[in-house]
């Protein structure tokens, strides 16, 4: 069920350069988040802000009722979030969207492949498959390493890979070109900029993998009722905000063909 709440600051890390992180504790009955759903985020004392801003859960931890957000400031309303401390509110729609397929089987093997700050709901996923005993690879890339938030968290969860388009941090070249890439998996999902999501995408489609993306479509109301983050899809307009923002790439053909 969709809730409107105020949660508490209680941790903020800065994550490297561009990047932070909060965690927000609920202090009542959180909902229960799916790995790849997102909150929408009440920027407040902003005037330039109007609009709620979606950012994906990066972590939860039902028992304490907290969830965390990895950040990366690129604008007005993610520079003033950048400005709250411990103690501070902030008001979230939540859980939002359509999270990703999670049930395979143990032993299974799947690959998740995150760029800058769509590396944000890996973390969640890789937890929540590493319980259900899949075997993960943890692909994570960016164009130069200050672009790469500090991700030692995901060391528990599989085995981390890294590539920057420079070399300045892990294998020089495209998430696609890292060899861990090659490898044969049952599943493959993705989060980050739009053209290596669909790199990844055309490459899974030509190996016959399945695989899911998550889109980041700009995002208004985040519900469904202003239509603006509408996708193309095989099965006609989707809402990218209600109907994913994970789609299988069954259904993204025309997304990731052109
Ligand atoms: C479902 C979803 C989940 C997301 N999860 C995260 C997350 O976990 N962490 C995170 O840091 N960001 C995430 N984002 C992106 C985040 O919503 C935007 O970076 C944020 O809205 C920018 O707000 P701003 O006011 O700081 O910047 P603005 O002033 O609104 O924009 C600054 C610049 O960023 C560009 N921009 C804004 N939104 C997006 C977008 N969605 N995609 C690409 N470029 C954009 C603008 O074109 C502009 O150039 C997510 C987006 C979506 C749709
Ligand atoms: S953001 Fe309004 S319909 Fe998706």
């Amino acid at each position: 069920m969709k809730e409107i709440h105020n949660f508490t600051i209680i941790d903020r890390q800065q994550r490297g350069e561009h990047y932070f992180s909060l965690v927000l504790k609920h202090g009542g009955h959180m909902q229960p988040i799916a790995p790849g759903q997102f909150v929408e985020v009440l920027i407040e004392d902003e005037p330039r802000v109007m609009l709620r801003r979606p950012i994906s859960v990066h972590d939860v931890d039902p028992e304490a009722g907290t969830l965390s957000l990895l950040i990366q400031i690129v604008g007005n309303g993610t520079r003033r979030l950048s400005l709250l401390q411990v103690g501070d509110h902030l008001n979230l729609v939540y859980p939002l969207g359509h999270g990703f397929t999670t049930d395979l089987p143990a032993g299974s093997r799947a690959l998740l492949v995150g760029g800058g700050a769509g590396i944000a709901p890996l973390l969640h996923l890789a937890k929540e498959l590493k319980a259900k005993d899949v075997q993960c690879t943890i692909l994570l890339g960016g164009r130069t390493a200050s672009l790469i938030p500090v991700c030692d968290e995901f060391l528990p969860y599989g085995t981390l890979c890294l590539t920057t388009d420079d070399g300045s941090l892990g294998h020089k070249g495209l998430v696609v070109s890292h060899p861990a890439f090659a490898e044969s998996y049952d599943m493959v999902y993705t989060c980050g900029p739009t053209p290596m999501m669909k790199a990844v995408a055309r490459s899974a489609a030509e190996r016959g993998l399945r695989c899911e993306v998550s889109l980041e479509n700009m995002m208004a109301c985040g519900v469904g009722a202003c239509l603006c983050c509408v996708t193309d899809t095989d099965q006609g307009h989707r809402c990218v905000c209600k109907d994913g923002p994970v789609f299988d790439i069954s259904t993204l053909k025309k997304w990731y063909q052109c």
